[in-house]
């Protein structure tokens, strides 16, 4: 059974969530601009980050999902996640992340997202990796130009959000866009 990565960027610690950081995740991911681009529940019912967190070795064992801590390197703080739900048939994998409202806009995101792309494609061979975000969420498509994923296109009301349909944008990279970058 492989052991779970840990990722290292120049300012940040990507580790596997301990059980320990579920009040944590519930005080940040409970917040409503940060559930707003995710389909995290709003309200963060109580037990939730628990079993979220409790599931995730499980995920990790079987190959369909790997979720990291993003951590602050200097500080050891917990300021979101990140991870990519993988289909090991197709080699590809779909990228989600969420921070915390105060550490928004540090280029966080952007430096978090360099190193799950790096870690699917070098360590876990993926062959594609891509990442959807609501429309009204243009941060996090800026997140995905700044990483230089390619904008795949809109897709009209894929989903439906706090009780209304969404438009989609997706972006994507391939393992030969990574390498040639
Ligand atoms: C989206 C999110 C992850 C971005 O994290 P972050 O650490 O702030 O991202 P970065 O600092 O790396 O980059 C943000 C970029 O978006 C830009 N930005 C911020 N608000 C923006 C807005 N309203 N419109 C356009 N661009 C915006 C920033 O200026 C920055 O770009 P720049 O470096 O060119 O100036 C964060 O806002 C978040 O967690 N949101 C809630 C959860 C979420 O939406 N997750 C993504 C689901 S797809």
């Amino acid at each position: 059974m492989a052991a779970f990565p840990t990722l290292r960027t120049k300012r940040l610690l990507l580790r596997q969530f301990q059980s320990s950081d579920a009040p944590e995740v519930q005080r940040l991911a409970g917040v409503k601009e940060v559930a707003a681009g995710t389909f995290l529940p709003h309200p963060y019912p109580d037990g939730t980050a628990e079993q979220w967190i409790a599931s995730q070795q499980e995920e990790f064992d079987a190959d369909t999902l790997v979720n990291f801590a993003i951590v602050l390197l200097t500080q050891e703080i917990l300021i979101g996640s990140i991870g990519l739900a993988i289909v090991a048939e197709h080699q590809h994998a779909r990228m989600g992340y969420w921070l915390g409202l105060p550490y928004w806009n540090h280029g966080y995101a952007t430096e978090a997202v360099q190193a799950v792309l790096a870690y699917g494609f070098h360590q876990r061979a993926l062959h594609r990796i891509y990442a959807p975000h609501f429309l009204s969420n243009p941060a996090s498509g800026r997140v995905l130009q700044k990483v230089g994923m390619t904008y795949e296109g809109r897709m009209r009301e894929h989903y439906r959000r706090f009780g209304e349909f969404v438009d989609l944008e997706l972006y994507a990279m391939l393992e030969q866009d990574f390498r040639q970058r």
